[in-house]
């Protein structure tokens, strides 16, 4: 094949990201660079992301993200043969700013536009990371997804479950606002679980009774809450060692809940003679050693190679975007300068 060289954007949630990659004849793709600005302090004041000040942000920040991008890849505009942006699904503000960007680069170069989907963009990681061939299962886990995805192809993925209530990461956070730890969540909770007991409390593991992958943190977390209201009832407070235990008891149940509905994700796996099975997880809960350590031990039960990408590449960024492009571009054509911004977008 012919070498490509990729700019690809992404701004479908509070990270703005430029990225320049590179394929070679040989295939290899190399990052040549990954810009990925976050917008945390913008938004720090009110709970949550506000999707008009991202969608003013992304607008604002991603020439500059593009700039830095080519800046740091060494190369020019010039060099660039394909435009890749999210294109959904995501908050529609910012997939709009990333899409007329995207488009306004494609028109000025000539280059011809992807649209990716951002999923698509996470469950293909691995391939960018540690070059395995298809299939692997993915177990996608931020503050906003919660699916086991089957990838079998660039653009031939199988939902095999997903969270039919909250995200983990959300109940990462819920949980360290109830018991005044800082957030993000997730680094908290986990910091704050080191030093607690996991059996103390026993808090439920949701939906192990039902078969297939759905899984659900709700009532984990109204578990959680009730447990901190008793305490405080009891003793009229909370000790340190109780938000440790609390801590730990949650993290322990949102670990084996991913281990077991992964052993279940297994059934549906693909059986490819002579190849080593692959589990991969994928987003911001994936930081998590707790949670690593629960699928290592479940990927070992099945022979099959355990795979984390590094942080930076696991969460929001877009070369993973160049890189479901160029995956994408070997089956199917250029979006073209009518493509649509989309609030949703299922795989
Ligand atoms: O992928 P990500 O950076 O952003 C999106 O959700 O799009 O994920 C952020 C989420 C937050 O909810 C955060 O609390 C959670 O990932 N997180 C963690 C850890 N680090 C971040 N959850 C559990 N353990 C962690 N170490
Ligand atoms: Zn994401």
């Amino acid at each position: 094949a012919a070498p490509c060289t990729v700019l690809a954007l992404e701004s479908s949630c509070d990270d703005t990201a430029a990225a320049v990659l590179r394929r070679t004849a040989g295939g290899a793709t190399e990052i040549l660079s990954s810009v990925v600005r976050g917008q945390a302090e913008l938004h720090a004041g009110f709970g949550g992301v506000v999707p008009e000040i991202a969608a003013r942000a992304h607008a604002e920040t991603l020439d500059h993200c593009v700039e830095q991008a080519l800046e740091a890849s060494g190369l020019g505009l010039d060099d660039i043969d394909a435009i890749a942006v999210t294109a959904g699904p995501g908050l529609i503000g910012g997939v709009v700013s990333g899409v007329m960007c995207a488009k306004g680069l494609a028109a000025a170069t000539g280059k011809p536009l992807y649209g990716i989907n951002h999923l698509a963009g996470h469950a293909l990681t691995p391939g960018l990371t540690d070059a395995v061939p298809y299939p692997w299962l993915m177990l996608l886990v931020s503050g906003g997804h919660c699916q086991f995805l089957l990838v079998r192809g660039p653009e031939d993925f199988t939902r095999l479950g997903g969270t039919i209530d909250d995200a983990p990461g959300e109940a990462f956070d819920k949980i360290a606002r109830l018991l005044g730890l800082p957030q993000p969540g997730g680094p908290a909770v986990e910091a704050a679980a080191k030093d607690g007991d996991p059996a103390r409390f026993a808090f439920p593991r949701p939906l192990l009774d039902r078969a297939g992958c759905d899984m659900s943190f709700s009532g984990l977390k109204t578990a959680v809450l009730r447990t901190r209201d008793a305490l405080i009832a009891d003793q009229g407070g909370l000790t340190e060692q109780d938000r440790c235990d609390l801590c730990a008891g949650f993290q322990a149940a949102v670990a084996d809940v991913f281990a077991e509905k992964t052993r279940r994700a297994m059934d549906n796996y693909p059986k490819v003679a002579d190849q080593t099975p692959v589990i991969c997880v994928a987003g911001g809960v994936a930081a998590n050693i707790t949670i690593r350590r629960a699928l290592e031990t479940v990927s070992q039960e099945f022979g099959a190679r355990f795979i984390a990408p590094p942080l930076a590449l696991c969460t929001d960024n877009a070369a993973m975007i160049g890189y479901a492009a160029l995956e994408q571009m070997a089956i199917s054509g250029p979006s073209g300068m009518s493509l649509p911004a989309r609030p949703r977008w299922p795989l």
